[in-house]
């Protein structure tokens, strides 16, 4: 018998651990819990502070489907500031955390049917986004050998008639393992001459210790790049990220957001537009 769409859904395995280790009984030793990706830092007063304002003020409605005009101009500003990349305030989407934008995206470019490359090792989510909107995973394996690196070579050979986009981290989860921007050039434009899309999750771009890295939207316009505030900014909870989108998914990414998810939370992105303060800043420098 066919399995379901849905049945063939794998549990989030962290998430099942971490709900045991809340579960445990009143009484029972304290468990130091590092199942999950998450700061022990708090939030960054600055933030805090900004989200108790829009609180008192009463401000929590619905907000465009792609995010608050001044959060997207922040994130725009940011990567100008630290990257010197002009990226028009129009093609950001804030989402519900990278996990909202990564469904975003493979639902904007996946069709029934279509294969998803995704490295192996890789975050086990990925797969099950790919799954959720009826297309098939494909492992792109990574080895030590080449410092678990996907390598273009790999993906030409893994590319096949059905494969529709790559989606690859950097630096990546498990393996830390990071793409320089020669290759990241590379595979981005053999993906988009075979029509595919190349989706680049930069969530912990800014947490490197190699010093800065420069996010892949600098060798080209034409990748999703999926980012958050969970990891930098300690904001796991509130929900919070933002894709910048190719000029030629913009609409179709603002219909889904519309659709699935009407906006990303209001409270959250007015307390996010501090994140781009200079106190923030210095705070999650020193975090980091
Ligand atoms: C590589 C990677 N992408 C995406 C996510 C999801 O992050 P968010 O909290 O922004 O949804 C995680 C969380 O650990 C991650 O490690």
């Amino acid at each position: 018998m066919m399995m379901s769409r849905a049945e063939a859904i794998r549990p989030f395995y962290v998430m099942e651990i971490m709900a045991r280790a809340q579960r445990r009984p009143a009484g029972a030793p304290e468990v130091v819990s590092m199942v999950v990706g998450e700061p022990d830092f708090p939030t960054p007063a600055p933030i805090v502070r900004a989200a108790h304002e829009a609180l008192d003020e009463n401000r929590i409605r619905y907000t465009h489907a792609l995010g608050l005009d001044a959060l997207r101009q922040a994130i725009a500003q940011d990567y100008q500031d630290r990257d010197q990349i002009h990226v028009p305030v129009h093609r950001v989407g804030v989402t519900a955390g990278a996990s909202a934008g990564i469904l975003l995206s493979l639902a904007a470019v996946l069709s029934a049917g279509d294969e998803l490359l995704v490295t192996d090792p890789g975050y086990p989510c990925n797969r099950q986004f790919a799954l959720a909107v009826g297309a098939i995973p494909k492992p792109l394996v990574t080895n030590a050998e080449h410092n678990y690196q996907p390598r273009l070579e790999a993906i030409q050979k893994a590319w096949g008639p059905k494969t529709r986009a790559v989606l690859l981290a950097s630096p990546a989860n498990p393996t830390g393992a990071i793409v320089d921007l020669e290759s990241i050039q590379a595979i981005a434009q053999w993906v988009r001459s075979k029509g595919g899309w190349l989706i680049m999750d930069e969530i912990y771009l800014r947490l490197s210790l190699q010093g800065p890295l420069r996010s892949a939207l600098s060798v080209s316009n034409d990748i999703i790049s999926v980012n958050s505030f969970s990891k930098t900014y300690s904001m796991t909870g509130w929900r919070l990220g933002w894709v910048v989108i190719p000029e030629a998914l913009v609409g179709v990414m603002e219909r889904l957001a519309q659709n699935l998810f009407i906006s990303p939370p209001f409270l959250s992105q007015q307390a996010a537009i501090a994140a781009f303060s200079s106190e923030t800043r210095r705070i999650a420098d020193g975090y980091r």
